[in-house]
């Protein structure tokens, strides 16, 4: 494929030919250039349209490139490129990415990151405060604690788990409650969905205790960033450090439709798949993963409109033009998962 703006002529050509419902010159287009993303760009644009046979000829024509293979099988079956699949509803979608390489990775690398940094920031005193914002399965949260508390031997430790699934939190505490290596742990649920609205019952109930730390791995990329803002602002008179882990991707700004959004996803989610492959899983796990997370979650990113897409991952850049502006310092960034030479995710702390 030739340069970057030869192939940002070329999707703007076939977003006006399928917009104009001319498919002998998208044919023309997608035939001269035989090239893997067009052909997804194409399939996307055109299954959006419910031109849903020329969108699987294209997304055939992709083969491996990206998800376009499960593009492809997603829509013959459904008809739509639209899901409203409810991801986080069931745990066990996520204890199956836990067991892929890219999440041992990022777990164990975010996990040393956090360990590293807060020996060196010591944070003083013999208690320590932590609200941990959309905690999963909480084995995140229990290995993060575990290695600060392992040079630091706190005499107690206050936990606030938030999730907005039931499921998720019920088994964090446990999982907290079993893994944490304290004798004096508290551990508070809170069943919230975190919004514009929902920051201020939060906090109304937690400004008298500011938090020593609040840790957020990929969550608070479920919200777009006229949210993350005002969240990173709420946050900054309650704790004195905002640890952010999650993906340098970027499916916040883009436009729905654009071809960098699907450019974006093609390459992340194909990053992630590739990965699942790659990570020694049977056949029964794999699809457990696609069907209850991936798939979902690229699909909406992909067909719906930009605020109810549910995932808004963005950049290392973005995240630090985000906290600047929300009067926090950016102190450290760590790179925790490296594909392909790409950072694919890092650990960012806020002081
Ligand atoms: C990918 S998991 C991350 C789990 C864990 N922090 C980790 O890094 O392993 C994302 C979690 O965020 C929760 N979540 C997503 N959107 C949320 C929201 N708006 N408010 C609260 N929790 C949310 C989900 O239920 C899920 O448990």
């Amino acid at each position: 494929m030739g340069n970057r703006q030869t192939q940002l002529d070329l999707a703007q050509k076939i977003k006006d030919a399928i917009g104009l419902k001319n498919l002998q010159q998208l044919n023309l287009i997608l035939n001269s250039e035989k090239d893997s993303l067009l052909y997804t760009y194409a399939g996307v644009l055109l299954a959006n349209e419910s031109l849903n046979d020329e969108a699987v000829d294209c997304f055939k024509r992709a083969g491996n490139y990206g998800i376009s293979k499960h593009l492809k099988e997603y829509l013959q079956k459904n008809g739509t490129l639209n899901s409203d699949f409810n991801v986080f509803n069931s745990s066990e979608p996520y204890d199956v990415w836990m067991l892929t390489n890219f999440l041992k990775t990022y777990r164990e690398n975010t996990t040393k990151a956090c360990g590293d940094y807060f020996s060196k920031n010591s944070i003083l005193g013999k208690e320590i405060s932590i609200l941990d914002l959309g905690t999963g399965n909480g084995y995140l949260i229990a290995d993060i604690i575990n290695s600060i508390n392992s040079q630091a031997n706190y005499s107690k430790i206050d936990l606030v788990l938030v999730d907005k699934s039931e499921e998720m939190l019920l088994k964090a505490k446990s999982y907290c409650l079993n893994n944490i290596k304290c004798k004096n742990l508290s551990i508070t649920t809170e069943q919230i969905e975190l919004n514009l609205k929902t920051f201020g019952k939060l906090l109304e109930q937690y400004e008298k205790i500011p938090f020593d730390i609040v840790n957020c791995a990929l969550s608070i990329h479920h919200l777009p960033h006229e949210v993350k803002l005002p969240l990173l602002k709420f946050l900054r008179p309650i704790s004195e450090n905002i640890v952010i882990s999650e993906c340098n991707w970027s499916h916040d700004i883009p436009e729905t439709g654009s071809f960098e959004l699907i450019k974006n996803v093609s390459e992340n989610y194909g990053c992630i798949f590739d990965d699942l492959r790659k990570s020694c899983l049977s056949e029964k796990d794999i699809e457990c993963f696609i069907s209850g997370i991936g798939l979902p979650e690229a699909l909406k990113i992909l067909t719906k409109p930009r605020m109810e897409r549910i995932d808004y991952h963005t950049t290392i850049e973005h995240w630090s033009e985000l906290a600047e502006k929300a009067d926090w310092h950016v102190s450290k960034v760590v790179p925790t998962v490296i594909y392909n030479e790409k950072t694919e995710s890092f650990t960012m702390f806020l002081n």
